[in-house]
């Protein structure tokens, strides 16, 4: 197929960024650019995400990136092919700003719209990284999501566990909380747990041997909540007992998966694991499932860090296999503040327009 040039912009939670990407399904594609502003700084102060503030953030921020992404890359905006935007799920007034600047650009530039869902942007990004071919198992850790899925096609996802409470991500940054360690606190969690002793607290493992591949991880938290309230806690020592318990979570759900996997999809050989979302940059994780995958015949997949959180390299790639099968969309797709990865149709207004060719 015709490799496709796509500019794509993320917008839904508190990144602003702007990417172009180039290639083929399957992949691996082509960053020509990748310009991410983290608005940590703006957030740190209230030790989370305040919608408004990454709102404001994102309008003041985007046209700039946009120009940043393009200049990097040494294009104008008429030698891409189409512009994708997410277009949820997230906060609604990012996901607004970023979706009506794709849309003034696509008119401006008269080139076709892909209005991507962001958990399928993360799902896609092993295929702009390594070319994994379809089908394969899905693990998505972040800050909001917690989900493990077939993965068959674009737009063709079967969901096999989910979370019944917090997303992992979510769990990490409280924990941390609780052990006052800086925003965000994954990353500052992994760290601490380096010099801790993993099983110095007996924590438990919620959901674990239950049949089915779904998470549940608030009874953990609370279990941490519990001896820190005791007083006395050692950081290290806690840090490294909760994300053990986390991996043994992980572990065990994805193994379930993986049972099922091999059961619905019986003629894959040597099927991918994906792992995607901020979570995967975890190295106690990755390399947990690394070896349950080796042991089940899977091959891990993990893309690097920077592409594993939130980015735009990952939107534009979306882009990049949803022009292919000509899937593109209306101009007055409304941004999604929810829109589930399975169960739900592909997309606001997948369509494949006769009078549109890229
Ligand atoms: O995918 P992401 O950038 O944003 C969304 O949630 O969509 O993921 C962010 C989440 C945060 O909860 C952050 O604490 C967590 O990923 N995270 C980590 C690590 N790096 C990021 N959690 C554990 N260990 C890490 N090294
Ligand atoms: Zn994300």
């Amino acid at each position: 197929m015709r490799p496709l040039t796509v500019l794509g912009i993320e917008t839904s939670c508190d990144e602003t960024a702007c990417a172009i990407v180039r290639g083929s399904a399957p992949g691996p594609g082509e960053i020509l650019s990748n310009i991410v502003f983290s608005q940590l700084d703006a957030h740190r102060p209230y030790g989370g995400v305040v919608p408004e503030i990454a709102a404001r953030a994102h309008v003041e921020r985007l046209d700039g990136i946009v120009e940043e992404a393009l200049a990097a890359a040494s294009l104008t905006l008429s030698d891409v092919d189409a512009i994708a935007a997410t277009a949820g799920p997230g906060l609604i007034g990012g996901v607004m700003v970023g979706l009506t600047t794709a849309k003034a650009l696509a008119l401006a530039a008269g080139k076709p719209l892909v209005a991507v869902n962001h958990l399928e942007a993360h799902a896609l990004t092993a295929r702009l990284t390594e070319g994994v071919e379809f089908p394969y198992l899905l693990l998505l850790i972040s800050g909001g999501h917690c989900q493990l899925l077939a993965v068959e096609g674009v737009g063709k996802f079967k969901l096999y566990g989910t979370t019944i409470d917090d997303a992992v991500g979510e769990a990490f940054d409280k924990v941390a909380k609780l052990l006052r360690l800086p925003y965000p606190g994954g990353p500052r969690l992994e760290e601490a747990a380096r010099q801790g002793n993993p099983k110095r607290y007996a924590l438990p493992r919620p959901m674990r041997g239950r049949a089915g591949s779904d998470f549940s991880f608030s009874g953990l938290k609370t279990a941490v909540r519990l001896v820190v309230d005791e007083g006395g806690v050692s950081v290290a020592d806690m840090a490294a007992s909760f994300q053990s318990a986390v991996v043994d979570i992980l572990t065990d759900r994805t193994e379930s998966a993986i049972r099922r996997f091999k059961t619905d999809y019986p003629d894959a050989t040597s099927p991918g694991l994906v792992l995607a979302g901020g979570v995967a940059s975890n190295g106690a994780i990755r390399g947990a499932l690394t070896a349950l995958a080796a042991r089940e015949g899977f091959q891990t997949k993990i893309p690097p860090p920077r592409l594993c959180t939130d980015n735009a390299a990952m939107v534009a790639w979306a882009g990049v296999e949803h022009g292919q099968l000509g899937f593109f969309d209306d101009i007055g797709v409304s941004p999604k503040a929810r829109w589930p990865l399975a169960g739900a149709p592909l997309g606001g207004s997948l369509s494949a327009p006769a009078n549109r060719s890229v």
